[in-house]
Protein backbone atom coordinates (compact mmCIF):
# COMPACT_ATOMS: atom_id res chain seq x y z
CA UNK A 1 0.00 0.00 0.00
CA UNK A 2 3.01 2.22 0.46
CA UNK A 3 3.59 2.59 -3.56
CA UNK A 4 4.00 5.81 -4.82
CA UNK A 5 0.75 7.25 -6.52
CA UNK A 6 0.33 8.34 -10.21
CA UNK A 7 -1.04 11.17 -11.43
CA UNK A 8 -2.56 11.94 -14.62
CA UNK A 9 -2.34 15.35 -15.54
CA UNK A 10 -4.28 16.36 -18.96
CA UNK A 11 -4.31 20.05 -19.62
CA UNK A 12 -3.44 21.81 -23.02
CA UNK A 13 -1.56 24.91 -21.34
CA UNK A 14 1.99 23.51 -21.33
CA UNK A 15 2.87 25.41 -18.23
CA UNK A 16 0.33 24.38 -15.71
CA UNK A 17 1.20 20.76 -16.83
CA UNK A 18 4.82 21.53 -15.92
CA UNK A 19 3.68 23.21 -13.01
CA UNK A 20 1.89 20.52 -11.73
CA UNK A 21 4.57 18.12 -12.67
CA UNK A 22 7.04 19.97 -10.87
CA UNK A 23 5.11 20.51 -7.59
CA UNK A 24 3.56 17.18 -7.66
CA UNK A 25 7.01 15.17 -7.91
CA UNK A 26 8.31 17.28 -5.45
CA UNK A 27 5.67 15.48 -2.91
CA UNK A 28 6.54 12.25 -3.62
CA UNK A 29 3.60 11.68 -6.27
CA UNK A 30 4.53 9.95 -10.09
CA UNK A 31 3.85 12.39 -12.61
CA UNK A 32 2.20 11.63 -16.54
CA UNK A 33 1.15 14.43 -18.59
CA UNK A 34 -0.75 14.77 -21.28
CA UNK A 35 -1.79 17.96 -23.52
CA UNK A 36 -5.04 17.06 -24.88
CA UNK A 37 -7.84 14.79 -24.33
CA UNK A 38 -6.32 11.91 -26.97
CA UNK A 39 -3.29 11.25 -25.75
CA UNK A 40 -4.87 11.25 -21.86
CA UNK A 41 -7.80 8.16 -23.74
CA UNK A 42 -4.59 6.63 -25.21
CA UNK A 43 -2.75 6.18 -21.65
CA UNK A 44 -5.57 5.51 -19.94
CA UNK A 45 -6.36 2.47 -22.46
CA UNK A 46 -3.13 1.13 -21.07
CA UNK A 47 -4.26 0.82 -17.67
CA UNK A 48 -5.29 2.24 -14.70
CA UNK A 49 -3.71 5.17 -12.63
CA UNK A 50 -4.15 7.11 -9.00
CA UNK A 51 -5.63 10.50 -9.97
CA UNK A 52 -6.54 12.61 -12.76
CA UNK A 53 -6.41 16.40 -13.16
CA UNK A 54 -8.34 16.98 -15.68
CA UNK A 55 -8.59 20.45 -17.64
CA UNK A 56 -12.29 20.86 -19.23
CA UNK A 57 -11.29 22.93 -22.22
CA UNK A 58 -9.18 21.56 -24.49
CA UNK A 59 -9.13 20.89 -28.37
CA UNK A 60 -10.36 17.98 -30.49
CA UNK A 61 -11.46 16.00 -27.41
CA UNK A 62 -12.68 18.02 -24.29
CA UNK A 63 -12.66 17.47 -20.65
CA UNK A 64 -15.64 16.29 -20.40
CA UNK A 65 -15.73 13.67 -22.65
CA UNK A 66 -12.84 12.47 -20.90
CA UNK A 67 -14.42 12.11 -17.68
CA UNK A 68 -17.23 10.10 -19.54
CA UNK A 69 -15.33 7.45 -20.49
CA UNK A 70 -12.67 7.31 -17.68
CA UNK A 71 -16.03 7.17 -15.21
CA UNK A 72 -17.26 4.72 -17.79
CA UNK A 73 -13.90 2.32 -17.47
CA UNK A 74 -12.61 3.16 -13.86
CA UNK A 75 -14.95 4.08 -11.82
CA UNK A 76 -13.01 4.18 -8.97
CA UNK A 77 -9.81 6.96 -10.11
CA UNK A 78 -10.79 10.39 -8.46
CA UNK A 79 -11.08 13.13 -11.57
CA UNK A 80 -10.28 16.52 -10.16
CA UNK A 81 -11.47 19.13 -13.01
CA UNK A 82 -9.40 22.12 -13.38
CA UNK A 83 -11.18 24.97 -14.54
CA UNK A 84 -10.83 28.90 -15.60
CA UNK A 85 -13.11 31.35 -14.37
CA UNK A 86 -15.31 31.19 -17.16
CA UNK A 87 -16.08 27.52 -16.99
CA UNK A 88 -16.77 27.25 -12.87
CA UNK A 89 -20.33 25.84 -13.94
CA UNK A 90 -19.53 23.64 -16.25
CA UNK A 91 -16.72 22.01 -13.57
CA UNK A 92 -20.17 21.96 -10.90
CA UNK A 93 -22.23 20.09 -13.94
CA UNK A 94 -18.76 17.79 -14.37
CA UNK A 95 -19.25 16.74 -10.64
CA UNK A 96 -22.63 15.86 -10.44
CA UNK A 97 -21.07 13.64 -13.07
CA UNK A 98 -18.99 11.86 -11.13
CA UNK A 99 -16.09 14.00 -10.82
CA UNK A 100 -14.25 14.00 -7.66
CA UNK A 101 -13.55 17.65 -6.78
CA UNK A 102 -12.11 20.88 -8.54
CA UNK A 103 -9.63 23.72 -8.82
CA UNK A 104 -9.59 26.81 -10.37
CA UNK A 105 -6.98 28.38 -12.72
CA UNK A 106 -4.81 30.12 -11.52
CA UNK A 107 -3.98 27.53 -8.87
CA UNK A 108 -3.28 28.53 -5.30
CA UNK A 109 -0.56 26.07 -4.53
CA UNK A 110 -1.61 24.89 -1.06
CA UNK A 111 -4.97 24.64 -1.96
CA UNK A 112 -3.99 22.72 -5.15
CA UNK A 113 -1.72 20.39 -3.01
CA UNK A 114 -4.63 19.98 -0.35
CA UNK A 115 -7.30 19.21 -2.66
CA UNK A 116 -4.87 16.11 -4.29
CA UNK A 117 -3.96 14.78 -1.03
CA UNK A 118 -7.18 14.28 0.00
CA UNK A 119 -7.57 12.69 -3.68
CA UNK A 120 -4.93 10.36 -3.01
CA UNK A 121 -6.39 9.39 0.69
CA UNK A 122 -9.60 8.46 -1.11
CA UNK A 123 -8.29 6.30 -3.65
CA UNK A 124 -5.93 4.73 -0.63
CA UNK A 125 -8.68 4.27 1.54
CA UNK A 126 -10.80 2.56 -1.15
CA UNK A 127 -7.78 0.42 -2.39
CA UNK A 128 -7.85 -0.97 1.55
CA UNK A 129 -11.09 -1.26 1.80
CA UNK A 130 -11.44 -3.52 -1.56
CA UNK A 131 -8.13 -5.50 -0.49
CA UNK A 132 -9.75 -6.09 2.78
CA UNK A 133 -13.31 -7.24 1.14
CA UNK A 134 -11.52 -9.30 -0.76
CA UNK A 135 -9.94 -11.04 2.19
CA UNK A 136 -12.86 -11.52 3.26
CA UNK A 137 -14.34 -13.52 1.04
CA UNK A 138 -11.94 -15.44 0.44
CA UNK A 139 -11.58 -16.17 4.13
CA UNK A 140 -15.79 -17.13 3.70
CA UNK A 141 -14.42 -19.24 0.97
CA UNK A 142 -12.01 -20.93 3.21
CA UNK A 143 -14.34 -21.56 6.21
CA UNK A 144 -17.11 -23.07 3.84
CA UNK A 145 -14.45 -25.21 2.44
CA UNK A 146 -13.21 -26.25 5.91
CA UNK A 147 -16.85 -26.70 7.14
CA UNK A 148 -17.96 -29.31 3.91
CA UNK A 149 -14.30 -30.96 4.26
CA UNK A 150 -15.08 -31.81 7.94
CA UNK A 151 -18.54 -32.62 7.56
CA UNK A 152 -17.38 -35.02 4.48
CA UNK A 153 -14.32 -36.93 7.05
CA UNK A 154 -17.15 -37.02 10.19
CA UNK A 155 -19.66 -38.71 8.03
CA UNK A 156 -17.27 -40.89 6.09
CA UNK A 157 -15.48 -41.93 9.37
CA UNK A 158 -15.61 -45.61 10.39
CA UNK A 159 -15.62 -44.74 14.20
CA UNK A 160 -18.69 -43.20 15.52
CA UNK A 161 -18.31 -39.60 16.46
CA UNK A 162 -21.04 -37.82 19.02
CA UNK A 163 -20.62 -34.10 20.24
CA UNK A 164 -23.18 -33.08 23.25
CA UNK A 165 -23.90 -29.64 24.53
CA UNK A 166 -23.63 -28.77 28.32
CA UNK A 167 -26.96 -30.28 28.50
CA UNK A 168 -26.14 -33.40 27.48
CA UNK A 169 -28.22 -33.09 24.39
CA UNK A 170 -26.49 -34.71 21.07
CA UNK A 171 -25.85 -31.64 18.60
CA UNK A 172 -23.70 -33.62 16.27
CA UNK A 173 -23.45 -37.41 15.12
CA UNK A 174 -22.22 -39.38 12.54
CA UNK A 175 -23.66 -42.03 10.17
CA UNK A 176 -21.27 -44.65 11.73
CA UNK A 177 -22.65 -43.35 15.27
CA UNK A 178 -26.00 -45.13 14.44
CA UNK A 179 -24.81 -48.26 12.76
CA UNK A 180 -22.92 -49.16 15.44
CA UNK A 181 -25.81 -48.20 17.65
CA UNK A 182 -28.07 -50.65 15.67
CA UNK A 183 -30.53 -48.51 15.15
CA UNK A 184 -31.58 -47.11 11.55
CA UNK A 185 -33.96 -44.15 13.35
CA UNK A 186 -33.23 -40.52 11.46
CA UNK A 187 -32.53 -38.12 14.32
CA UNK A 188 -32.79 -34.58 14.08
CA UNK A 189 -30.00 -32.66 16.15
CA UNK A 190 -30.43 -31.27 18.78
CA UNK A 191 -31.75 -34.51 20.18
CA UNK A 192 -31.81 -36.23 24.12
CA UNK A 193 -28.77 -38.23 24.57
CA UNK A 194 -30.66 -41.23 25.69
CA UNK A 195 -32.35 -40.80 22.04
CA UNK A 196 -28.85 -42.49 20.68
CA UNK A 197 -27.22 -43.91 23.49
CA UNK A 198 -29.01 -45.32 26.11
CA UNK A 199 -26.23 -46.88 28.10
CA UNK A 200 -26.05 -45.35 31.70
CA UNK A 201 -22.43 -45.90 32.38
CA UNK A 202 -21.60 -43.67 29.72
CA UNK A 203 -24.27 -41.33 30.36
CA UNK A 204 -22.60 -40.99 33.91
CA UNK A 205 -19.09 -40.42 32.10
CA UNK A 206 -20.45 -37.31 30.25
CA UNK A 207 -22.01 -36.26 33.25
CA UNK A 208 -18.53 -36.56 35.01
CA UNK A 209 -16.79 -34.68 32.30
CA UNK A 210 -19.41 -31.84 32.63
CA UNK A 211 -19.63 -31.27 36.00
CA UNK A 212 -15.86 -30.64 35.84
CA UNK A 213 -14.75 -33.66 38.00
CA UNK A 214 -12.35 -35.50 35.72
CA UNK A 215 -9.69 -33.17 34.51
CA UNK A 216 -10.14 -31.50 31.51
CA UNK A 217 -6.95 -32.88 29.67
CA UNK A 218 -7.86 -36.92 30.62
CA UNK A 219 -10.18 -38.60 27.87
CA UNK A 220 -11.90 -41.58 29.45
CA UNK A 221 -12.13 -45.22 28.00
CA UNK A 222 -14.72 -47.77 28.67
CA UNK A 223 -16.25 -50.28 26.81
CA UNK A 224 -19.83 -50.53 26.51
CA UNK A 225 -22.03 -53.32 24.86
CA UNK A 226 -24.66 -53.34 22.21
CA UNK A 227 -26.13 -56.57 21.27
CA UNK A 228 -23.46 -59.02 20.56
CA UNK A 229 -20.92 -56.10 20.04
CA UNK A 230 -18.12 -54.58 22.44
CA UNK A 231 -17.59 -50.97 21.71
CA UNK A 232 -14.89 -48.60 22.91
CA UNK A 233 -15.74 -45.48 23.93
CA UNK A 234 -13.33 -42.95 24.55
CA UNK A 235 -14.79 -38.97 26.00
CA UNK A 236 -13.39 -35.92 26.54
CA UNK A 237 -14.93 -32.24 27.35
CA UNK A 238 -15.14 -29.95 24.52
CA UNK A 239 -13.82 -27.08 25.53
CA UNK A 240 -15.21 -23.51 24.37
CA UNK A 241 -12.65 -20.73 23.29
CA UNK A 242 -12.35 -19.77 26.62
CA UNK A 243 -11.19 -23.31 27.61
CA UNK A 244 -14.22 -23.77 29.52
CA UNK A 245 -15.97 -27.27 29.33
CA UNK A 246 -18.88 -26.22 26.75
CA UNK A 247 -19.65 -30.22 26.11
CA UNK A 248 -18.65 -33.35 25.78
CA UNK A 249 -16.94 -35.57 22.77
CA UNK A 250 -17.39 -39.01 22.81
CA UNK A 251 -15.69 -41.44 19.70
CA UNK A 252 -16.93 -44.70 19.69
CA UNK A 253 -14.85 -48.15 18.12
CA UNK A 254 -16.20 -51.67 17.42
CA UNK A 255 -13.59 -53.81 19.25
CA UNK A 256 -15.68 -57.08 19.18
CA UNK A 257 -13.02 -58.49 17.03
CA UNK A 258 -9.67 -58.05 19.50
CA UNK A 259 -11.82 -58.87 22.79
CA UNK A 260 -12.48 -62.20 20.85
CA UNK A 261 -8.67 -62.60 19.70
CA UNK A 262 -7.72 -61.33 23.33
CA UNK A 263 -10.50 -64.00 24.72
CA UNK A 264 -9.14 -66.69 22.26
CA UNK A 265 -5.39 -65.93 23.65
CA UNK A 266 -6.03 -66.03 27.15
CA UNK A 267 -7.87 -69.15 26.93
CA UNK A 268 -4.53 -70.90 25.06
CA UNK A 269 -2.19 -69.14 27.55
CA UNK A 270 -4.73 -70.59 30.06
CA UNK A 271 -4.15 -74.19 28.85
CA UNK A 272 -0.84 -74.32 28.16
CA UNK A 273 -0.20 -73.33 31.88
CA UNK A 274 -2.75 -76.36 33.34
CA UNK A 275 -0.77 -78.51 31.28
CA UNK A 276 2.76 -77.70 32.37
CA UNK A 277 1.71 -77.34 35.69
CA UNK A 278 0.78 -81.18 36.72
CA UNK A 279 3.83 -82.17 34.96
CA UNK A 280 6.12 -79.48 37.23
CA UNK A 281 4.83 -80.52 40.10
CA UNK A 282 5.52 -84.06 39.73
CA UNK A 283 9.10 -83.27 39.10
CA UNK A 284 9.03 -81.14 42.21
CA UNK A 285 7.64 -84.22 44.02
CA UNK A 286 10.90 -86.42 42.29
CA UNK A 287 13.08 -84.11 43.20
CA UNK A 288 12.16 -83.67 47.12
CA UNK A 289 12.08 -87.36 47.24
CA UNK A 290 15.93 -87.74 46.10
CA UNK A 291 16.92 -84.43 48.34
CA UNK A 292 15.67 -86.32 51.36
CA UNK A 293 17.56 -89.43 49.85
CA UNK A 294 14.59 -91.95 50.09
CA UNK A 295 16.08 -93.09 46.64
CA UNK A 296 19.48 -93.62 48.34
CA UNK A 297 22.31 -90.88 49.92
CA UNK A 298 23.28 -88.40 47.47
CA UNK A 299 26.78 -86.94 47.14
CA UNK A 300 27.82 -83.17 48.18
CA UNK A 301 27.27 -82.28 43.95
CA UNK A 302 24.31 -84.01 43.39
CA UNK A 303 22.39 -82.57 46.14
CA UNK A 304 23.68 -79.09 45.03
CA UNK A 305 22.59 -79.79 41.35
CA UNK A 306 19.22 -81.00 42.42
CA UNK A 307 18.58 -77.97 45.05
CA UNK A 308 19.52 -75.64 41.64
CA UNK A 309 17.37 -77.27 39.71
CA UNK A 310 14.64 -77.28 42.47
CA UNK A 311 14.72 -73.76 42.37
CA UNK A 312 14.61 -72.82 38.81
CA UNK A 313 11.17 -75.21 39.28
CA UNK A 314 9.88 -73.41 42.05
CA UNK A 315 9.96 -70.39 39.82
CA UNK A 316 8.10 -71.86 36.65
CA UNK A 317 5.70 -72.84 39.51
CA UNK A 318 5.60 -69.59 40.25
CA UNK A 319 5.08 -68.17 36.76
CA UNK A 320 2.54 -70.52 35.45
CA UNK A 321 0.37 -69.84 39.14
CA UNK A 322 0.35 -66.52 38.36
CA UNK A 323 -0.84 -67.01 34.57
CA UNK A 324 -3.44 -68.92 35.94
CA UNK A 325 -4.56 -66.41 38.64
CA UNK A 326 -4.81 -63.28 35.70
CA UNK A 327 -6.84 -65.57 33.73
CA UNK A 328 -9.04 -66.28 37.14
CA UNK A 329 -9.24 -62.40 37.83
CA UNK A 330 -10.09 -62.14 34.22
CA UNK A 331 -13.11 -64.59 34.56
CA UNK A 332 -14.19 -62.80 37.58
CA UNK A 333 -13.27 -66.06 39.47
CA UNK A 334 -10.74 -65.50 41.85
CA UNK A 335 -11.97 -64.20 44.95
CA UNK A 336 -12.68 -67.64 46.32
CA UNK A 337 -14.20 -67.25 50.50
CA UNK A 338 -14.45 -63.72 51.68
CA UNK A 339 -14.06 -64.00 55.54
CA UNK A 340 -13.39 -60.71 58.44
CA UNK A 341 -10.14 -60.55 58.01
CA UNK A 342 -7.10 -59.22 59.76
CA UNK A 343 -4.48 -57.18 57.74
CA UNK A 344 -2.28 -56.34 60.02
CA UNK A 345 -1.58 -59.46 61.13
CA UNK A 346 -1.21 -60.52 57.55
CA UNK A 347 1.24 -57.81 57.18
CA UNK A 348 3.46 -58.79 60.21
CA UNK A 349 3.87 -62.43 58.99
CA UNK A 350 4.75 -61.22 55.86
CA UNK A 351 7.17 -58.71 56.89
CA UNK A 352 8.68 -61.32 59.48
CA UNK A 353 9.11 -63.79 56.36
CA UNK A 354 10.74 -61.05 54.26
CA UNK A 355 12.60 -59.12 56.83
CA UNK A 356 16.16 -61.46 56.81
CA UNK A 357 16.21 -62.10 52.79
CA UNK A 358 15.60 -57.48 52.54
CA UNK A 359 18.44 -57.33 55.08
CA UNK A 360 20.73 -59.45 53.20
CA UNK A 361 19.81 -57.30 50.47
CA UNK A 362 20.91 -53.90 52.33
CA UNK A 363 17.26 -53.06 52.81
CA UNK A 364 15.22 -51.56 56.04
CA UNK A 365 11.84 -53.42 56.35
CA UNK A 366 9.28 -51.85 58.60
CA UNK A 367 5.80 -51.60 59.59
CA UNK A 368 3.15 -49.72 61.48
CA UNK A 369 -0.29 -49.71 62.17
CA UNK A 370 -2.73 -46.91 63.46
CA UNK A 371 -6.84 -47.72 63.77
CA UNK A 372 -6.68 -51.27 62.50
CA UNK A 373 -10.33 -52.71 61.32
CA UNK A 374 -11.07 -55.96 59.99
CA UNK A 375 -11.98 -55.89 56.42
CA UNK A 376 -14.00 -58.19 54.04
CA UNK A 377 -11.79 -60.61 52.22
CA UNK A 378 -10.21 -63.57 50.90
CA UNK A 379 -6.63 -64.04 53.01
CA UNK A 380 -5.13 -65.73 50.70
CA UNK A 381 -5.68 -63.00 48.22
CA UNK A 382 -4.54 -60.44 50.79
CA UNK A 383 -1.20 -62.43 51.27
CA UNK A 384 -0.86 -62.30 47.50
CA UNK A 385 -0.98 -58.72 47.15
CA UNK A 386 1.14 -57.51 50.18
CA UNK A 387 3.88 -59.93 49.26
CA UNK A 388 4.00 -58.85 45.68
CA UNK A 389 3.91 -55.06 46.53
CA UNK A 390 6.68 -55.85 49.60
CA UNK A 391 8.67 -57.74 46.87
CA UNK A 392 8.63 -55.43 44.00
CA UNK A 393 9.44 -52.41 46.87
CA UNK A 394 12.31 -54.46 48.09
CA UNK A 395 13.98 -55.57 44.31
CA UNK A 396 13.34 -51.65 43.26
CA UNK A 397 15.47 -50.49 45.48
CA UNK A 398 19.07 -50.54 45.59
CA UNK A 399 21.21 -51.05 48.63
CA UNK A 400 20.73 -48.95 51.34
CA UNK A 401 16.79 -48.12 50.72
CA UNK A 402 13.97 -48.55 53.28
CA UNK A 403 10.64 -50.21 52.59
CA UNK A 404 8.07 -49.41 55.07
CA UNK A 405 4.29 -50.86 55.24
CA UNK A 406 1.45 -48.90 57.36
CA UNK A 407 -2.14 -49.64 57.53
CA UNK A 408 -4.53 -47.39 59.14
CA UNK A 409 -8.52 -47.16 59.18
CA UNK A 410 -9.41 -43.96 57.25
CA UNK A 411 -12.71 -43.78 57.31
CA UNK A 412 -14.94 -46.38 55.87
CA UNK A 413 -11.71 -47.70 54.52
CA UNK A 414 -8.45 -49.51 55.33
CA UNK A 415 -5.47 -48.23 53.82
CA UNK A 416 -1.97 -50.12 52.89
CA UNK A 417 0.86 -47.82 52.03
CA UNK A 418 4.00 -49.71 50.55
CA UNK A 419 6.71 -47.06 50.43
CA UNK A 420 10.01 -47.39 49.39
CA UNK A 421 13.19 -45.37 48.42
CA UNK A 422 13.94 -46.83 45.54
CA UNK A 423 14.73 -46.45 41.79
CA UNK A 424 11.38 -45.00 41.30
CA UNK A 425 8.56 -44.81 37.92
CA UNK A 426 9.11 -42.56 34.98
CA UNK A 427 5.50 -40.44 34.81
CA UNK A 428 4.94 -41.91 31.55
CA UNK A 429 5.81 -45.38 32.94
CA UNK A 430 3.40 -44.89 35.79
CA UNK A 431 -0.44 -46.05 34.03
CA UNK A 432 1.34 -48.81 32.07
CA UNK A 433 2.39 -51.10 35.04
CA UNK A 434 -0.36 -52.26 36.26
CA UNK A 435 -0.90 -54.02 32.85
CA UNK A 436 -0.59 -57.57 32.13
CA UNK A 437 3.51 -58.52 30.95
CA UNK A 438 4.55 -54.98 31.21
CA UNK A 439 8.14 -54.12 32.94
CA UNK A 440 9.97 -50.75 32.93
CA UNK A 441 12.97 -51.11 31.33
CA UNK A 442 15.50 -49.62 33.37
CA UNK A 443 19.56 -50.19 33.84
CA UNK A 444 19.67 -50.23 37.70
CA UNK A 445 16.77 -52.99 37.68
CA UNK A 446 17.49 -54.73 34.60
CA UNK A 447 18.95 -58.20 37.25
CA UNK A 448 15.55 -58.32 38.80
CA UNK A 449 13.83 -61.19 37.49
CA UNK A 450 10.09 -61.04 36.72
CA UNK A 451 7.04 -61.60 34.07
CA UNK A 452 5.05 -58.26 34.81
CA UNK A 453 2.07 -59.66 36.25
CA UNK A 454 2.32 -59.01 39.68
CA UNK A 455 0.66 -55.88 39.56
CA UNK A 456 -1.78 -56.87 37.71
CA UNK A 457 -3.24 -59.45 40.13
CA UNK A 458 -2.85 -56.94 43.03
CA UNK A 459 -4.95 -54.52 40.85
CA UNK A 460 -7.56 -57.10 39.92
CA UNK A 461 -7.60 -58.32 43.55
CA UNK A 462 -7.99 -54.94 44.99
CA UNK A 463 -10.80 -54.37 42.31
CA UNK A 464 -12.69 -57.69 43.01
CA UNK A 465 -13.03 -56.32 46.55
CA UNK A 466 -14.57 -53.00 45.61
CA UNK A 467 -11.27 -52.05 46.78
CA UNK A 468 -8.84 -48.98 44.70
CA UNK A 469 -5.48 -48.53 44.12
CA UNK A 470 -3.22 -45.42 43.24
CA UNK A 471 0.76 -44.91 42.79
CA UNK A 472 2.64 -42.60 43.28
CA UNK A 473 6.65 -42.39 42.27
CA UNK A 474 9.62 -39.94 41.82
CA UNK A 475 12.10 -41.10 39.71
CA UNK A 476 15.17 -41.93 41.85
CA UNK A 477 13.29 -40.80 44.37
CA UNK A 478 10.73 -43.40 45.53
CA UNK A 479 7.46 -44.88 45.53
CA UNK A 480 4.13 -45.52 46.92
CA UNK A 481 1.42 -47.49 46.41
CA UNK A 482 -1.69 -46.96 48.27
CA UNK A 483 -4.81 -49.77 48.82
CA UNK A 484 -8.01 -48.58 50.03
CA UNK A 485 -10.21 -51.84 51.20
CA UNK A 486 -14.01 -51.56 52.18
CA UNK A 487 -14.08 -52.31 56.01
CA UNK A 488 -16.75 -54.58 57.21
CA UNK A 489 -19.00 -51.93 59.17
CA UNK A 490 -19.28 -48.61 57.74
CA UNK A 491 -18.16 -45.95 60.43
CA UNK A 492 -20.37 -42.95 61.66
CA UNK A 493 -16.75 -41.09 61.92
CA UNK A 494 -16.09 -41.61 58.41
CA UNK A 495 -12.25 -40.03 58.04
CA UNK A 496 -11.89 -40.68 61.58
CA UNK A 497 -8.91 -42.75 62.87
CA UNK A 498 -9.95 -44.99 65.53
CA UNK A 499 -7.15 -44.74 68.08
CA UNK A 500 -8.04 -47.47 70.21
CA UNK A 501 -5.51 -50.09 68.40
N1 LIG B 1 8.17 -50.28 43.98
C1 LIG B 1 8.56 -50.12 42.71
N2 LIG B 1 9.55 -49.26 42.37
C2 LIG B 1 9.93 -49.11 41.10
N3 LIG B 1 9.39 -49.77 40.07
C3 LIG B 1 8.40 -50.64 40.32
C4 LIG B 1 7.92 -50.86 41.64
N4 LIG B 1 6.93 -51.77 41.59
C5 LIG B 1 6.79 -52.12 40.29
N5 LIG B 1 7.67 -51.44 39.52
C6 LIG B 1 7.82 -51.52 38.08
O1 LIG B 1 6.61 -52.02 37.53
C7 LIG B 1 6.85 -53.18 36.74
C8 LIG B 1 5.67 -54.14 36.90
O2 LIG B 1 5.66 -54.70 38.19
P1 LIG B 1 5.08 -56.14 38.42
O3 LIG B 1 5.14 -56.46 39.87
O4 LIG B 1 3.76 -56.20 37.74
O5 LIG B 1 6.04 -57.06 37.59
P2 LIG B 1 7.49 -57.58 37.92
O6 LIG B 1 7.89 -57.22 39.32
O7 LIG B 1 8.38 -57.13 36.86
O8 LIG B 1 7.30 -59.15 37.78
P3 LIG B 1 6.46 -60.13 38.72
O9 LIG B 1 5.31 -60.56 37.89
O10 LIG B 1 7.39 -61.22 38.98
O11 LIG B 1 6.04 -59.35 39.92
C9 LIG B 1 8.15 -53.72 37.27
O12 LIG B 1 8.82 -54.44 36.25
C10 LIG B 1 8.91 -52.47 37.66
O13 LIG B 1 9.57 -51.95 36.56
MG1 LIG C 1 6.58 -57.73 40.91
Amino acid sequence: MNETMKILVVDDERPIRDGCHRVLTGRGYEVITAENGQIALDILAKGPLDIILLDLKMPVIGGKEVLEVTRATYPDIPVIIITGHGTVDTAVECMKNGAYDFITKPFQIDQFVLTVQRAADKRKLEQKARLFEEENIRNLYDLNLEKSRLKTIINRMANGVMVTNRNLEVVLHNPALMRLMETSEEIENPAPIAKIINKASLIDTLKRILTGESSEEVSISQEIQVGKNTLRAISAPALGPDKSIAGTVTVLEDITAFKQLDQMKSDFVNMVAHELRSPLVSIRQLNSVLLEGLAGPLQEKQQDFVKRGMRKIDSLIQLINDLLDVAKIEAGKYVQHQVPTDIGKIIEEIVALMEPGAREQGIILTHSFRGLKPVQADPKNMEEIINNLISNAINYSPEGGRVSISARGFGEYMEIKVEDTGVGIHPEELPKIFDKFYRVKHPKTRQVTGTGLGLAIVKGVVEAHHGAIDVESIVDKGTIFRILLPVIEPTDQSQKDNPSE
